[in-house]
């Protein structure tokens, strides 16, 4: 079998670094064949199920409010703390929060703009960051794992917004080793930058739709991480958005609407469709593509983003939902991943007034010229048993991520070709820091592949068995991660740094 290969031949690898190993007694395993017990957490899981409500109002992310004095500015305070959340009746829920809310506000700022925010860390006795996932900040304002703003404390994250950059970023924490909890906690939240001509008709509104994955014990508390989320990432039972599980949206018939999609889960692959909408993809990770791609389904892996005009021609309750998706599981308890319903759109037999048409045109994206060179990424699970227990690592072209350690030396303003290899059994969303790229060539099974159309992206889903290909420039000098967005996986290993030289 399969799986018992990857056991056995994960067990005689010797693992460099037990810095990033995660640790376990066998007690805490559920795997078959292990002499594990059956998953217990999953039992438990059961029987309390917490029943959320469905069916409100969807809600407008709150902004967060630009204190700045002139324009061209945008200055705010981003305080990061412990809240209570009311998820379920009757039960409280501590949650991290940003400004007191999860998702933190939506920001919005524009192409052109400076951006001066200051982040307050009221987390206890905790370190932690803010990273601008996507955006082309200096590496010094990108909330490395290497600056952490610790407990009690605040900083000034500034940077520039420059012309071209619109897209749909997110902000979420970064601290060593605990990015994951502090992400599945509460802290994530959209950073919109707009441009300042706006091919997408205003008519069809700009609506942000946040997906987290929200796990809770019956006493209303989030579970930490079990052996299980720390293998396959940790995935929820509940996919909310902008933090309310299913729900509504009212749409004349006729309508298109512009949807932002966030995948701000820790590991939840989200396979979607509309039953009764048409869906028409016009952005990706880094803004517009250059032109309008008509999709029936849409894979959005952990950290991705895209961007949507649904049409609502037919009357009736039409619903975003999700579809399979095998991404790899290692053990018992994987989800049930297909037929959630994430929305519900009333469409009204009023008809829309008239709607204008989307441009056939978008903006003009230039492909990357030549590489000045390539570097090959292997991705790699590896497991190895010792007296106290398993331990597994999640690698790339074999080492586990070291802050100390330089992977990659760059200069700043070149083309380079990376060739990402997942040799693993799970999937693994790749992301790059401070830049987006181009995916030109997916590889599998020697069948080659280009992608369907040309998008900036700053995380693409490398499948198990699969190569993917992408071009990328960093133009700004300084250390940059690239890592699994599972954020388990980053944090058991799967990270490196890129230094960019001047
Ligand atoms: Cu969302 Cu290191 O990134
Ligand atoms: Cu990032
Ligand atoms: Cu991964």
């Amino acid at each position: 079998m399969h799986r018992r290969g990857f056991l056995a031949a994960g067990l005689a690898t010797v693992l460099a670094s037990s810095r990033a190993l995660a640790q376990t007694k066998m007690d805490d395993m559920s795997m078959p064949g292990m002499g594990g017990h059956a998953g217990h957490d999953m039992a438990a899981m059961a029987q309390d199920a917490v029943i959320l409500p469905e069916g409100q109002v969807l809600r407008d992310l709150p902004m967060l409010a630009n204190e700045a004095d002139r324009p061209g500015l945008f200055r705010a305070r981003l305080t990061a703390e412990p809240a209570i959340a009311r998820f379920a009746e009757g039960r409280d829920t501590p949650i991290l929060a940003y400004n007191g809310m999860s998702p933190g506000p939506l920001i919005e700022a524009f192409e052109g703009d400076r951006v001066e925010i200051t982040f307050a860390n009221r987390i206890d006795s905790e370190a932690s960051t803010i990273h601008w996932h996507g955006m082309p900040v200096p590496a010094d304002q990108d909330g490395n794992p290497m600056d952490p703003v610790a407990a009690g404390t605040e900083r000034v994250y500034a940077f520039e917004l420059p012309e071209g950059s619109a897209g749909s970023y997110w902000y979420h924490p970064h601290p060593h080793g605990k990015t994951a909890e502090q992400v599945y906690r509460g802290l994530a939240g959209a950073f919109v930058v707009k441009a300042k001509a706006d091919p997408i008709p205003a008519e069809y509104g700009d609506t942000m739709l946040v997906f987290t994955d929200l796990r809770l014990a019956a006493d209303g508390s989030i579970p930490s991480n079990s052996m299980s989320d720390l293998m396959n990432g940790r995935v929820g039972d509940h996919v909310l958005v902008n933090g309310q599980k299913n729900p509504r949206l009212s749409v004349a018939k006729g309508a298109r609407r512009r949807l932002r999609l966030y995948n701000a889960t820790n590991a939840r692959f989200l396979k979607l469709a509309f039953d009764g909408a048409t869906m028409t993809i016009i952005g990706s990770d880094g803004g517009l593509l250059a032109a309008p791609v008509a999709a029936d389904e849409i894979l959005l892996s952990p950290g991705e983003r895209i961007e949507l005009v649904a049409s609502f021609d037919m009357p009736g309750p039409i619903t975003l939902y999700t579809l399979g998706y095998d991404r790899g599981w290692m053990g018992p308890g994987r989800p049930a991943d297909a037929g959630l319903t994430l929305l519900t759109v009333d469409v009204s037999d009023s008809e829309a007034e008239t709607v204008p048409q989307l441009p056939a045109r978008l903006r003009p994206i230039a492909p990357f010229a030549a590489p000045v060179l390539s570097r090959r990424l292997v991705l790699t699970e590896t497991m190895a048993m010792n007296p106290t227990g398993m331990e597994m690592g999640f690698l790339i072209n074999g080492k586990a991520f070291d802050m100390g350690r330089v992977d990659f030396v760059a200069r700043a303003g070149e083309i380079e070709l990376w060739e990402i290899v997942n040799q693993a059994d799970m999937d693994h969303p790749f992301h790059v820091h401070g830049t987006q790229f181009q995916v030109i060539e997916h590889e599998r099974d020697g069948a080659v592949s280009k992608p369907p159309y040309l998008a900036w992206k700053d995380t693409v889903n490398v499948a198990r068995g699969e190569t993917v290909r992408l071009l990328l420039r960093q133009d700004r000098p300084g250390q940059r991660m690239y890592h699994c967005h599972i954020l388990e996986h980053e944090q058991l290993g799967m990270m490196g740094v890129l230094d960019v030289m001047s």
